[in-house]
């Protein structure tokens, strides 16, 4: 049902533009527009206007009191493994005796112990569980969500997983994007066959896929023991076939230029970035390719953060997003990445903020619709607590400061 909502008396409204022409960079990175003791008018679900507290129409609407709270623009999360069939908590314990991702994922666990639960999990109770992970994510202050395939590995389970995605669009109240990463691992049955299992990723699912309508994005893992350079050059080649463009999973453990090749081949994102060398910057830098940064994963695996602030001092435009998924980032809280993108990846509040908002919008060519205070764009906001700024949700960090979300 359409809504029509006055929030009078905002102490602070934060993530304020007049269009979104452009992603932020460098300096603009770090620039967040505010307005104090401000109001803002939502019509049928949109920003109508907004503007100081002296000039708020006098309408006869159900209002809201935001005194002593910021309202801001819901978080972007552009990379999430939301679909999934069950914990991988074992794995975690595994790591705390010494082993690390890469011996798990030899040893049969990691992605492939994903992708057998999956095929094992029934359509209805796959939906069933991924809504409920959404709708706590919406509560963590999540208002667009990007979700991969990719532990199906299957013609039918790629599907299976890419179905549960289309109804959770259909019925959810945020705008949802759907990547396909059929090229996610190397199934069991093509262990000694890449060049077969990659055939029947890009001849066979990638055409039924597009055909039905079931993704927006292609996704392939880029990394030592998973895919090599041919084969993402193979995939988003692939997939732009197909009108799909390319998010990809690069140099999370290892450089070797998968970072250039995707540039080059004009990806819309390079995720992850753990390690990163001159040649990945500049590639990055000269491209318009979006550098997304996924710091829960970071912290989670014990592994180096992206390099953020290295990026921003070059001009590199950032986002963030949670990678949310069983192996690597079980958690969807994007506050908790505010929060380790100032204390470890050295961003200020602004640019973390932007990075989680307008600049991740962006990552999800969802710029007109989310991402910032605009007059026409999605009323998808965050009240917070009572709070002095935007610093207050990195400061208290591993606390919740959102009071409620408007979808
Ligand atoms: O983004 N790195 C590849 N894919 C996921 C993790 C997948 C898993 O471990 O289940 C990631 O970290
Ligand atoms: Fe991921």
């Amino acid at each position: 049902m359409a809504t029509t909502i006055l929030l009078k008396n905002i102490k602070q409204l934060v993530g304020i533009t007049e269009n979104s022409n452009s992603i932020k960079k460098g300096k603009s990175q770090g620039e967040v527009h505010t307005l104090n003791n401000a109001f803002v008018w939502i019509k049928n679900d949109k920003i109508a206007s907004f503007g100081p507290m002296t000039e708020c129409p006098e309408v006869n609407i159900t209002t809201h009191d935001c005194s002593e709270k910021l309202v801001m623009p819901m978080y972007v999360d552009s990379h999430t493994h939301m679909v999934f069939a069950a914990s991988r908590a074992d794995e975690m314990t595994m790591r705390l005796h010494g082993k690390t991702y890469q011996q798990i994922a030899e040893a049969g666990g990691g992605i492939l112990n994903s992708a057998a639960k999956l095929r094992a999990m029934s359509e209805q109770q796959l939906y069933d569980d991924a809504h409920i992970r959404l709708e706590n994510a919406i509560k963590q202050g999540t208002g667009s969500i990007e979700m991969k395939s990719g532990y199906g590995l299957t013609i039918e389970d790629e599907m299976k997983m890419l179905r549960v995605i289309r109804v959770l669009k259909s019925l959810s109240p945020i705008p949802i994007k759907a990547t396909f990463l059929g090229a996610h691992a190397l199934p069991e049955a093509f262990k000694k066959n890449k060049a077969a299992y990659l055939y029947l990723v890009t001849n066979e699912m990638l055409p039924r896929i597009a055909g039905e309508g079931l993704a927006d994005y292609i996704d392939i893992f880029c990394e030592s023991g998973y895919f090599d350079l041919d084969d993402l050059k193979l995939v988003i080649e692939a997939g732009n076939k197909y009108g799909l463009k390319a998010k990809v999973h690069v140099n999370q453990f290892s450089s070797f230029g998968a970072v250039k090749m995707a540039c080059d081949m004009g990806a819309l994102s390079v995720d992850h970035l753990e390690v990163m060398n001159e040649q990945d910057y500049s590639a990055i830098a000269a491209s318009k390719t979006i550098a997304t940064a996924l710091p829960l994963c970071s912290m989670f695996l014990d592994i180096p953060y992206t390099p953020g602030r290295e990026m921003i001092n070059r001009s590199i435009p950032l986002a963030i997003a949670s990678d949310f998924n069983p192996g690597s980032s079980p958690s969807s809280n994007l506050n908790l990445a505010f929060a380790l993108a100032c204390s470890q990846m050295k961003l200020t509040p602004q640019e973390a903020f932007n990075a989680l908002t307008y600049n991740a919008a962006f990552a999800l060519e969802l710029e007109n619709e989310v991402g910032s205070i605009e007059i026409g764009k999605r009323a998808n906001l965050i009240i917070t607590k009572p709070a002095n700024g935007i610093e207050d949700i990195p400061y208290w960090f591993g606390d919740n400061q959102i009071a409620s979300v408007l979808v």
